[in-house]
Formats: C-alpha cells, structure tokens, sequence
C-alpha cells in the first residue's frame, strides 16, 4: 500500500513486522539472511525508507518480505471462524501468515462478522484508515446475500426503508436499509451502520429466521469470486478507493 514513509531503522522496523526482537534481526544480518536487491544488509540499525523500492528490493532468509505498514487484507471469511475472543472458537488471523499475530500496531478486522456470518472481511493495521471505514459519516453500504428460513412476506423492503424499525432492547430506530428478494426465501440486504447481528435480528423482528448470511460488498468493493472461503489477498490502494467509491 505504502509508496514511501520517513526512515526507520531497519532492526525496529522488521521487529515491529513481527521477524522477532532487535536481537533476533542482528543475528539475521550475522547470518547474512536478510539482502536488499541480492546484497547482505551489514547493518541491523541502518536506516531504510519504508515504501515500494524497500518491499521490492528486500528478502529475508531468500523470502519476499510481508507488507510493511500500512497494509490492507482481504479475506473472504469462512463460517466457523470468529473475529473477536468474544465468540468461542478459532479466529479469523488463524487463517493468516502466523508471523503477522505480532505486528505492532496490530491487524485489525475492519468491524465484525458473526462466526456463522461469511464473505468479505478487511483486515488493517492502518488504525486512521480503519476508523475512516467505520465511522458513521463515511456511510459504507455493506451488502449480504440473506437466505432465510421462512417465505419472504413481501413487506420486508417497504419495512427496512422506512427508518422507524426499533429493535430489541435498542433505544433508537435503525437507519433506512435497503433490500431486494432474490427468491422465495432469500434476497439482498444493503446495511448502513452495523449493530449488534443486525441482519439476524431484523428479520427475527418480522417474525422470520436468518439461515445463511454471506457479506457480498462493502462499499464499492465486491468480494471476488475468485476467492474461496479461507483465502484472502492483499488489497492495493486502488481496491481501498473502491471500498469508498459509490456500489
Ligand atoms: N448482521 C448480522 O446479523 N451479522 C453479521 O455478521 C453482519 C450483519
């Protein structure tokens, strides 16, 4: 994502990627693990500028080196895996590089799925762009293909676009949400904000059951059919843009 940030020294740099401590990065450049275009860094403490010429030029132990900071994933999230320790289970880094569980600043999904909710999850260790993802004003769409337990009534559409639906035990009305039957029992369900199971509890209010929930896009951004349940990629800042662009 990055093109070029201030210098860094190099030992902190890999440190805070997760390579290990500042000692473990000295022993590296002992053994003449780590190159910068084919040539043995001698210097764990020199400085390098962190951006495009750096993730191009640098290997350690003959391997690419992970995304410097400022990365973005894209997973396609897998029911069964959670995004908090909140849930019981696996979590969502499970399915990632082991070595990024401890990077500093840390990765973070960009929200929440519920363990049996799929499809698109960003990942971001860009706490500014993260918030800016969240935040109420950037309004993001995030649409989910519903399947649902029960036929649909035909009054859901009318009922999610009014803007008056109170949920359980919330104080506020939800804001106007968008959705389109695609079958009997399923349809498309764009969302503005995100409570607590929204999408679940919507439908529990009118009295049906929400059997597979799948996020399909989130913004501009459309979770590739190229990519399986489990698999992520890292996504460039033409896709971020995306995330931001009108669906
Ligand atoms: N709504 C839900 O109920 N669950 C999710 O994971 C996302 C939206």
């Amino acid at each position: 994502m990055s093109s070029k940030n201030a210098a860094v020294r190099l030992n902190k740099l890999l440190a805070h990627m997760g390579y290990g401590s500042r000692r473990d990065i000295a022993r590296l450049v002992e053994l003449g693990a780590i190159t910068l275009n084919g040539i043995d860094v001698t210097q764990a403490d020199g400085k390098v500028e962190p951006g495009d010429e750096l993730q191009a030029g640098l290997e350690i132990d003959g391997e690419p080196l992970d995304p410097l900071p400022g990365m973005v994933v894209m997973l396609h999230k897998p029911v069964g895996v959670t995004c908090s320790h909140k849930e019981a289970g696996p979590l969502v880094f499970s399915l990632l590089p082991e070595r990024w569980r401890r990077r500093d600043p840390a990765l973070s999904s960009v929200g929440r799925l519920d363990k049996d909710t799929s499809g698109l999850l960003l990942l971001t260790d860009d706490g500014a762009l993260l918030h800016r993802m969240i935040s109420p004003r950037a309004g993001l769409g995030k649409t989910y293909h519903v399947t649902l337990a029960r036929p649909l009534e035909g009054r859901e559409a009318a009922i999610f676009a009014a803007g008056t639906l109170m949920l359980d035990s919330e104080t506020t009305p939800l804001k106007p949400a968008h959705f389109v039957a695609e079958s009997a029992q399923s349809g498309r369900l764009t969302l503005y904000e995100g409570r607590y199971h929204q999408a679940r509890r919507m439908f529990a209010a009118l009295g049906n059951h929400v059997t597979g929930l799948h996020r399909l896009s989130m913004g501009g951004l459309e979770l590739p059919a190229s990519l399986p349940a489990g698999a992520w990629q890292l996504l460039d800042s033409a896709g971020v843009a995306r995330v931001f662009a009108k669906a």
